[in-house]
């Protein structure tokens, strides 16, 4: 069976996220020949277009590992009615020097939780006006946009039984999704 490596970025470095805690929980609904694992996006440097010829070593380590991926899972919050700073410096490092982007052709799905009524859906927007530039094929619908409740997450981590089915139908598209794109 072919195996899938997924890379799961999260846009919040917060100790206890909720964002975390989503993605902890979809990634148990995946399919057996997905394997999830999370790409550190904390130690980033600031980009700075100066180390284009010669990038730091956390963005090499970052670009190989996105570069071992089939598909990548955003999780993140919403900051200011956009995504964090974090995100978008990652986006940017691992998308330079011009031609050697490790995010080009990469399929994605994006989901984030908040504790505000819409649920990430600014944020979601500005990163799919990203991703649409970074040439990433990302999954349209369904949309996933949540408001944070205690239901959301179990005590054992899994993903609460209001959510789950409809949380399950996004990962059998996602799953589908990077199927299709991956190369
Ligand atoms: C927020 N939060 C927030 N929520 C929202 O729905 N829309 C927003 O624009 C913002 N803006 C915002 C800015 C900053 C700087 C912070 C720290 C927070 C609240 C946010 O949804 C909440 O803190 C979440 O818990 C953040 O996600 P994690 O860290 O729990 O994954």
């Amino acid at each position: 069976m072919t195996q899938y490596q997924i890379g799961v970025v999260v846009g919040s470095l917060r100790r206890e996220s909720f964002n975390r805690k989503l993605a902890n929980g979809v990634i148990r609904l995946g399919p057996p020949e997905f394997a999830f694992r999370e790409l550190e996006i904390g130690d980033q440097p600031l980009y700075n277009q100066d180390t284009d010829r010669d990038q730091p070593e956390a963005v090499k380590r970052l670009k190989s590992e996105i570069r071992e991926c089939q598909g990548i899972l955003f999780v993140t919050p919403e900051y200011n009615r956009s995504m964090p700073g974090v995100l978008k410096n990652a986006l940017d490092n691992a998308s330079r020097p011009y031609g050697d982007s490790a995010w080009a052709g990469k399929p994605c799905g994006i989901m984030g939780v908040s504790s505000g009524q819409i649920g990430t859906a600014c944020a979601q927007q500005h990163l799919r006006d990203s991703l649409a530039y970074l040439d990433m094929p990302v999954l349209g619908q369904p949309e996933v946009y949540i408001t944070f409740s205690d239901e959301l997450i179990n005590a054992d981590g899994s993903i609460g039984a209001g959510s789950r089915d409809f949380l399950k139908g996004w990962m059998d598209r996602f799953a589908a999704w990077v199927k299709l794109h991956a190369t």
